[in-house]
């Protein structure tokens, strides 16, 4: 995409960039290579994605965007454990993996809580899967639930508690099992405004008070600017790495930033690469003629211009 000229993203104050380099020398926790998926489908091959190559560093914060079908949740799904690619692998800490495992925590958009548990009984529920006792079990999840602010409703069960809450308690249930990544498929897409910029907040507290690496899914271009160190923007058909952009925004994030040179230059950067310009053409808009045709021809209440 070398026709976009906004080059102000690529700009980094003297200490974003110390960081930058910084974190390159840190140690690779996920390395993604040559990583490609075809889904045979009725109408023929679908080729979700190709070529994928990137790496997360430890306690680094990589955000995913990329237009609607361009592969996001695909990737997430083969680093997860839920589904074989077609090609290419990855490693973990160095290590190739395959299948589920708790090195890898995933939050979806969805709740995921089991109903019939209470709080302490969801956090606790891989605990115990991994061979811990009840009793360590169970002083190991309140130490999580107490990081997601949660203690009070410890002995909840998920239909007594709103959306954030239940997202909370999924983040609980996923860092318990101690993951090297926690893998984030748009978990706040589902969620108010507020109470999604909350969440926000929140995640970045966690992050910065705990080892965790988190690679994190989002199609809001704010959420990816103001939680990422690194941004992995793909493009559709087939899935493509497009760019991977180094966030020139100084950490730690604070909500004022959202209005920075930085951030809005960034913001410039993503929309030209997810939504690029089209091309001019003579030819009537077919999208806009659709428009039109929306119109009530018999409008008895007039214009609302
Ligand atoms: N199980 C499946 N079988 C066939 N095609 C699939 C399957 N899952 C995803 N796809 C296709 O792969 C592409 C990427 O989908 P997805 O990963 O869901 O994209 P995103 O999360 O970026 O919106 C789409 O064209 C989708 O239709
Ligand atoms: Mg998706």
């Amino acid at each position: 995409m070398s026709d976009i000229q906004d080059t102000d993203y690529l700009r980094q104050s003297p200490e974003v960039r110390d960081r930058f380099e910084r974190l390159k020398k840190r140690p690779v926790t996920l390395s993604v290579e040559n990583m490609g998926k075809v889904f045979d489908t009725p109408k023929g091959e679908v080729q979700a994605l190709r070529d994928i190559s990137f790496q997360v560093h430890r306690r680094e914060f990589v955000c995913v965007i990329g237009p609607s079908g361009c592969g996001k949740s695909t990737l997430i799904r083969i680093l997860a454990g839920l589904e074989n690619p077609s090609s290419g692998r990855m490693l973990l800490n160095g290590e190739p993996v395959s299948g589920p495992c708790p090195d890898r925590g995933m939050v979806f958009q969805g709740y995921t809580l089991f109903p019939w548990l209470n709080v302490k009984r969801n956090v606790m529920f891989g605990l115990l899967e991994s061979g811990h006792s009840r009793q360590t079990a169970e002083q190991e999840a309140m130490q999580w639930i107490d990081l997601v602010g949660l203690s009070r409703f410890a002995e909840s069960y998920p239909h007594q508690l709103s959306g954030g809450m239940k997202q909370r308690v999924a983040i609980a249930r996923a860092l318990a099992n101690q993951p090297k990544i926690l893998l984030m498929d748009e978990p706040f897409g589902a969620l108010d405004a507020q109470t999604r910029a909350r969440m926000q907040a929140y995640l970045m507290e966690i992050w910065q008070n705990i080892d965790i690496t988190i690679l994190f899914i989002t199609h809001d271009l704010d959420e990816a600017i103001y939680l990422a160190d690194r941004i992995l923007v793909l493009k559709a058909n087939p899935g493509e790495v497009e760019e991977l952009v180094e966030v020139p925004v100084s950490q730690p994030r604070k909500p004022e930033q959202f209005l920075s040179e930085e951030f809005l230059a960034t913001k410039r950067r993503l929309e030209a690469l997810i939504h690029p310009p089209k091309p001019e053409s003579d030819e009537e808009d077919p999208d806009s003629l659709n428009m039109v045709r929306m119109v009530p021809v018999n409008d008895e209440v007039g214009s609302v211009f």
